[in-house]
């Protein structure tokens, strides 16, 4: 390619001189003085245009790589803002911005910083100079006319629910807080999707189209929002049925690094318009450009739904039940399986209701659109559950049994947490690893990783999407445990690759998982990434360090 490219500006080039020579020739010998003139001139040029052509065609490699992906060691360290560059960029922005929309106070940044949620807490001087609050698509251009200007870092924020440090302002700069952009533009009933601003929340959507029976797929951590769902590719429990995000957003406004706004597609269900940017930008984490506007795919909701609890002896008879279930084409809202740790940790913290068998147990949500049908499904599953060793069937027979059933799902967390402060030590942490493997792998990948818990003395309690391969190991520590934690999670991810899974099903990358992205796909696959943030974001400002390195000095893992 480049050969060729290199050898038609050549030809290109020659044929220009000769035919220049052509002209001069023709010309009557009485005008050979100016002739000889002429001739000089367009030689020159010629050899001019033919020295630029050249230069331009075999260009220094740093100012033009040739390569098609970009590996760490040929990319010089990023260059941002000095302190006093960044104090001019924050000129600008008070000139542009109302007072209440640009925050220093030491509340707001220790609230931007990290949550709770993480046992990979920022170094402490990682954390924004500044928390500024867009109202409009403008706003953020104009933010990022300035960062671009500056070269300050910019780190999008919406619910601040991410676990893997994905919006850690490890280079300091601007943290842009998008949840006052939080109005609907758009709302098609009868096409089944709603175009939101970024800081609208996957709940409000519920809560917004639910009294017309929709609702939305993806339900990840109470307070996300709908870009910071974008960027990190999440799901949750109706996965299985209603897909991740890669499968519910149709279209994006994105503001690049630059300010240049851009919508990836428009809104019909299909379309083969080239490049799909929708996708491109589905988990690339702030990485990429800031997401303004998303429309996203609704559902309807099931008219009658219900809710089963079928306990088993071992995780393996469970898996087994859902691999059946799934074969035989028994469609299913959702399926969580909970380990029975878990399980005693619920019936211990007391927030549910009532009491439960401390045995690894299979959730279900099953609907329909006609009670018939719904009936089918129902007498189904208990079928092929109890083939496959359920030991009961507990199903729903009103709403508010659903609810009471369901809590258990839906507790887990603070179960976990109230669990593990009564009996472990009251300063306990949860932190919830993330991991999916294919199906028929799953229960050797559950069982080899409470071996190893039980080996570590942790405790830990699993929750699994178990439809989709994908489940969560909730490890609790005290300070004293945090490395023994570490590297629990450490090696659980490292087992999920040996049985051809992900280092993350649903959380995403940030700065905690960067080194085992890189082992699941290797430094080959990551480079192209690396190719296209460079591409699109040259001066690195976007979001930096998530995903995979951007600089060669960066010695973090
Ligand atoms: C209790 C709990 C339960 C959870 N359960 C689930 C679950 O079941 N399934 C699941 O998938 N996840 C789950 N999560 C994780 C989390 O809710 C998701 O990752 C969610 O998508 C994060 O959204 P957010 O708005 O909070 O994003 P933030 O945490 O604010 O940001 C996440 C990333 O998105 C980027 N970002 C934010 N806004 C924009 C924007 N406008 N443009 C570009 N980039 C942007 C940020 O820079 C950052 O990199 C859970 C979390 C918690 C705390
Ligand atoms: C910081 O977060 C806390 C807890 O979420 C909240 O109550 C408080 O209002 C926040 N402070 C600011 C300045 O946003
Ligand atoms: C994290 O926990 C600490 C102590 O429990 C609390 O003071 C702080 O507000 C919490 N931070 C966030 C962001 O919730
Ligand atoms: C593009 O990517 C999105 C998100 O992953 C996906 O939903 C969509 O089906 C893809 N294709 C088109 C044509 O949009
Ligand atoms: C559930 O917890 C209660 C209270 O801790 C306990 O008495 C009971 O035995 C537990 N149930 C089962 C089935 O183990
Ligand atoms: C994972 O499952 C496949 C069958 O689907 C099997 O061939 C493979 O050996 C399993 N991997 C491991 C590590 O057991």
């Amino acid at each position: 390619m480049i050969g060729q490219i290199r050898a038609s500006t050549r030809t290109i080039g020659r044929r220009f001189l000769s035919d220049a020579s052509g002209a001069v020739k023709q010309r009557p010998k009485k005008h050979s003085k100016l002739g000889v003139l002429a001739g000089f001139v367009v030689g020159t040029a010629g050899g001019f245009y033919w020295a630029l052509n050249s230069t331009l065609s075999n260009p220094p490699e740093f100012l033009f790589p040739l390569s098609s992906s970009t590996r760490l060691c040929d990319i010089p360290s990023p260059c941002y803002a000095t302190k006093w560059d960044f104090e001019l960029a924050l000129e600008e922005l008070r000139a542009h911005f109302p007072e209440d929309a640009i925050s220093s106070s030491v509340t707001d940044i220790e609230n931007h910083t990290t949550n709770n949620y993480t046992l990979h807490a920022p170094e402490p001087s990682q954390r924004p100079r500044v928390v500024v609050y867009p109202s409009s698509t403008d706003d953020v251009v104009k933010v990022m006319q300035i960062a671009h200007e500056y070269r300050v870092p910019v780190v999008p924020y919406g619910g601040g629910t991410s676990i893997e440090g994905q919006y850690v302002a490890t280079r300091r700069g601007i943290t842009l807080d998008l949840s006052r952009m939080n109005n609907v533009i758009s709302y098609n009933k009868d096409d089944m999707d709603i175009t939101v601003q970024a800081g609208v929340g996957w709940q409000d959507i519920n809560e917004l189209v639910g009294s017309d029976g929709l609702m939305l797929g993806p339900d990840p951590g109470p307070g996300a929002t709908c870009a910071g769902m974008v960027a990190c590719s999440c799901s949750g429990t109706n996965a299985h049925h209603y897909g991740t995000m890669k499968e519910n957003v149709v279209n994006l406004k994105l503001v690049l690094p630059d300010g240049q706004v851009i919508k990836t597609r428009r809104r019909p269900k299909k379309s083969s318009n080239g490049y799909n940017l929708t996708g491109l930008l589905i988990g690339s984490e702030g990485t990429l450009g800031i997401v303004t506007e998303v429309t996203v795919k609704l559902h309807v909701k099931p008219k009658f739904e219900t809710v089963a609890v079928v306990p088993f002896k071992s995780i393996n008879d469970a898996t087994v039940a859902v691999t059946k279930l799934i074969q035989e084409g028994i469609p299913l809202n959702a399926v969580e399986l909970l380990d029975e740790r878990m399980m005693k940790a619920i019936n211990f913290s007391g927030q549910t209701s009532r009491k439960w068998d401390e045995q690894p147990t299979l959730f279900f949500k099953l609907g329909s659109g006609h009670k018939n049908i719904l009936n089918e499904i129902v007498k189904s599953v208990k079928q092929v559950t109890k083939d496959t060793g359920g030991q009961s069937f507990q199903v729903a027979r009103n709403e508010q049994e659903c609810t009471e059933l369901w809590s258990a799902r839906k507790s887990i967390f603070w179960s976990s947490i109230d669990y593990g402060r009564s009996v472990i030590s009251p300063d306990v942490k949860v932190w919830s690893t993330d991991v999916a493997v294919p199906m028929s792998n799953l229960s050797r990948m559950i069982e080899e990783t409470v071996k190893d818990c039980d080996a570590s003395g942790l405790y830990t309690t699993i929750v699994g999407h178990v439809g989709d391969g994908n489940f969560h190991c909730l490890l609790m520590y005290d300070s004293k445990d945090e490395k023994l934690a570490m590297d629990l999670a450490d090696r659980m991810v490292t087992r999920s690759l040996k049985y051809d899974g992900t280092c993350s099903g649903e959380h995403g990358i940030g700065t905690s998982k960067r080194h085992h992205l890189v082992q699941e796909l290797g430094e080959d696959t990551i480079d192209v990434m690396r190719k296209i943030k460079m591409a699109i974001d040259p001066l690195r400002i976007m979001n930096p360090d998530k995903i995979f390195k951007i600089d060669p000095n960066d010695r973090a893992k």
